[in-house]
This record gives structure tokens, C-alpha cells and sequence, in this order.
């Protein structure tokens, strides 16, 4: 079996705290790094093995959600996704590690979202079905279609999710950053 190669990667990571901090600084942590750790898995080694106070967003680990949405070297990038060495073969061994959008950071990496949500609210960029799901006719509906109905409507909502984390990246990346 061959032996896991290590390659050490210096990763200078914006950091604010509003509790403490007055402006935000970026410090510097040097971690060992295999071929198959992505962003998260740093994220997740300095919090755990540095700094417990290190604040970012995940969720699904499977480049679903978009909640891990971070920027490395300025590049938007999904932390549960984008590999670490493949990132230092484009950006050299330093990484730096900073919220999509630092005006808007709330604490470390995480971000204020709400006037997206706001925005995504008032749009509504997506279906809206008409099925209704309690039909008041009296007639029942075959227990078959009740359970089609229901799967079609999970598909629905998975499309409609996923087109929703295509569009947050989309408007981020389109973001004027300082
Ligand atoms: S944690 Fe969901 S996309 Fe990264």
C-alpha cells in the first residue's frame, strides 16, 4: 500500500470577531495536507486543532447547499468541494482564505445573507404548483397517485433547491468585492 503523501501549505485566513475585534486581520496557520483534503477539511483542522473559535458555514459536504461558499485566493470557491494541493498548483503554497464578501462578514467566513434571501423572496425564481394536495371535491385519490403526486413534488423542491444554490453562487460571484 503506498504511503500518504503530506505537503505542508501556509493558509492566511481572514479573521473578525466584531466582539473584539475593531478591523479584521488574517492569520497565519502552516498545515500538513494530503492530496485528498479539500478546503472544508482545512477549515475543520484549524477549528479543531488551533483556533475553536473559527467561524464557518457548512452543511450537505457534498457541493449541494452552497453554504460553505468561501473565496480562496479571490476565487469563489465550495469548500466541500475544491481540493487543497489542486488550489496550491494554481495559487503557489500560500493560500488566503476569506469570506465571499468581507463587508459583509458577521464573524470569520460567515457572511450576511439577507438581503439575498430578501431579493430571492420577493422574485420567487421558481414554480409555484397548483396540485392541490387536499382536494376538497370528496373524491379520494388512489393511493398510487398520492404517492406519484408526493415524488414528483420532492422532485420539484429538489430542482427548485438546487437552482436556488446555482443562482446565491451566481449572484456572489457577479458581487462587486472591496
Ligand atoms: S457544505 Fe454544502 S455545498 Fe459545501
Amino acid at each position: 500500500m503506498s504511503e500518504i503523501k503530506k505537503v505542508s501549505v501556509v493558509f492566511k485566513v481572514f479573521r473578525f470577531n466584531p466582539d473584539n475585534d475593531v478591523l479584521p486581520y488574517y492569520k497565519t496557520y502552516e498545515l500538513e495536507v494530503t492530496q485528498e483534503d479539500v478546503v472544508l477539511d482545512v477549515l475543520n483542522k484549524i477549528k479543531w486543532e488551533h483556533s475553536g473559535s473559527l467561524s464557518y458555514r457548512r452543511s450537505c459536504r457534498h457541493g449541494i447547499c452552497g453554504s460553505c461558499a468561501i473565496k480562496v485566493n479571490g476565487k469563489a470557491t465550495l469548500a466541500c468541494k475544491d481540493n487543497v494541493l489542486e488550489l496550491a498548483n494554481i495559487f503557489g503554497e500560500e493560500l488566503v482564505l476569506e469570506p465571499q464578501n468581507q463587508k459583509r462578514a458577521y464573524k470569520d467566513m460567515v457572511i450576511d445573507k439577507s438581503d439575498f434571501w430578501d431579493k430571492y423572496d420577493a422574485i420567487k425564481p421558481y414554480l409555484i404548483d397548483d396540485i392541490d394536495e387536499n382536494p376538497e371535491t370528496g373524491e379520494e385519490l388512489p393511493e398510487k397517485e398520492i404517492i406519484d403526486r408526493k415524488r414528483e413534488r420532492k422532485m420539484e423542491l429538489w430542482q427548485k433547491e438546487y437552482e436556488r444554490i446555482r443562482m446565491y453562487l451566481e449572484y456572489l460571484s457577479l458581487e462587486k468585492t472591496e
